[in-house]
């Protein structure tokens, strides 16, 4: 039995069906309802629902676990502490091989959620569990693409001048596949994870227009602009840790480039990881197949 948390977000709508189809049995960890009805329309058998932040939560969904994969929810203000909790409960459970994803440069610690990262990483090291860590760049993301092939607009909320690696979710839930499926090949394992590529805003707005046939317009919003759009009516002063984040981001990103190296993923996949180019091409054909946007166009 693997646990996958966050099981119904950016990186568990994609790895969880992988799971799957590679015949294993999965539990899913969600919050709300609506997500548990979603896997399990998808063929998830054992879903619990509650938040990880509740350590008894933690302790029920291990029980009987062998292998765990865990995300922590984006931005959460209490990622750190369901990160350790989630690394005690599964020494409490016996589990003997726990995935952490953690994000590229973990080590950066004026990014809060990078920091966060690496205190749960070094808590995992001393934890005695059989580990790997996936650090993955930032994530080659379907909802920045929604601006352009909706209103024709590329938006960052950081200097469009700096330059940043980025990384597919499809090529990640593929190494997090091999290292629950082969645990003993990528035991005690840190891998960064990032495509080939250092792009700026500019850049990227370039490939996305090269795909669609038309000019694409790169265009830098403030970090505030930004977390209203994040936050809608209800306003980042309600969510003090995400807005912390958030603005975190834009001002590491606006003064530092923020780039990886390729080769791990390239050793590990045994192909080239997917580009820009194929990401934004793939997006676009289910959009235009679809008409809206789709999250997991798994490969
Ligand atoms: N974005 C990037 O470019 C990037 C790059 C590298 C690393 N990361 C890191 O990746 C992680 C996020 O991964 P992701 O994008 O796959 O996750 P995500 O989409 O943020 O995860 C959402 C999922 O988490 C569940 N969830 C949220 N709060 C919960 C709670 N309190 N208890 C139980 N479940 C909860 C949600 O359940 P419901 O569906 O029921 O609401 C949903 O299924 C973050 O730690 C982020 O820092 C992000």
């Amino acid at each position: 039995m693997i646990l996958v948390t966050a099981a119904n977000g950016n990186q568990g709508k994609l790895l969880v069906p992988k799971l799957l189809a590679a015949g294993l049995s999965v539990r899913a960890c969600v919050r709300s309802e609506a997500s548990g009805q979603a896997l399990a329309a998808i063929g998830v058998d054992d879903i619990v629902v509650g938040d990880i932040a509740d350590p008894a939560l933690l302790a029920r969904a291990m029980r009987g676990v062998e292998k765990v994969y865990h995300v922590g929810p984006t931005a959460h203000p209490q990622e750190r502490a369901m990160g350790f909790a989630a690394i005690e409960a599964a020494r409490a459970a016996g589990v003997r091989h726990f995935v952490f994803s953690s994000v590229l440069h973990a080590i950066a610690t004026d990014l809060v959620q990078h920091e966060i990262k690496r205190d749960i990483e070094e808590y995992l090291l001393s934890s005695g569990l059989e580990y790997t860590i996936l650090q993955p760049s930032n994530y080659m993301s379907p909802l920045k693409l929604r601006p352009v092939f909706e209103q024709g607009v590329f938006r960052l909320s950081w200097s469009l001048d700096r330059r940043q690696s980025l990384v597919d979710l499809g090529d990640v839930t593929d190494v997090a596949l091999m290292a629950l499926t082969d645990s003993g090949r990528h035991a005690a394992a840190t891998y960064e994870l990032a495509a080939p590529g250092r792009y700026t805003g500019h850049d990227l707005a370039a490939i996305i227009g090269s795909v669609l046939g038309r000019p694409v317009q790169a265009e830098e919003i403030d970090a505030d602009t930004y977390l209203k759009e994040f936050f809608g009516d209800v306003g980042p002063e309600q969510f003090p840790h995400e807005a912390h984040v958030l603005r975190a981001i834009s001002a590491h990103y606006s003064a530092h480039d923020f780039v990886g190296n390729p080769n791990v993923l390239t050793w590990l996949l045994g192909r080239e990881p997917t580009s820009y180019e194929q990401f934004v091409r793939t997006h676009h054909e289910a959009f235009r197949r679809t008409g809206s946007m789709v999250f997991s166009t798994a490969r």
